[in-house]
């Protein structure tokens, strides 16, 4: 996915990437977006990007309306997760989607749960 580097602290930041998904016989090359956070440089959160209402995309607030804290807004039915990802308001179902992550030689790598 990218340098653990490049990961600044206490702010998520939006990575593009592309996996291998296997459909039966058939393996398919998926574009994905994942925002990536750390406090530390060493533990990684790795949530999608995608709204789990009806998959618009959300976007990450320093100051949500809302709750007056960091959060991820979906402008498409006022959906707000908090900076974890969990249900704050609107029409959301469930919490975002969340990704396995690990690091091997200074390279972040994510993995669909
Ligand atoms: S698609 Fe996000 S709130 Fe509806």
């Amino acid at each position: 996915m990218g340098s653990v580097g490049e990961i600044p602290l206490n702010q998520p930041t939006l990575f593009n990437t592309t996996v291998a998904k296997q459909r039966g016989w058939v393996v398919e090359q998926q574009e994905l977006s994942v925002f990536v956070s750390t406090q530390d440089g060493t533990d990684f959160v790795a949530l999608s990007d995608r709204c789990t209402h009806l998959a618009c995309r959300v976007r990450f607030v320093d100051e949500m309306e809302q709750t007056a804290k960091p959060g991820f807004f979906c402008p498409c039915h006022n959906g707000v997760f908090d900076a974890s990802g969990e249900i704050v308001a609107g029409p959301i179902p469930r919490p975002l989607d969340r990704f396995d992550t690990k690091v091997e030689e200074g390279q972040l790598f994510v993995k669909e749960v």
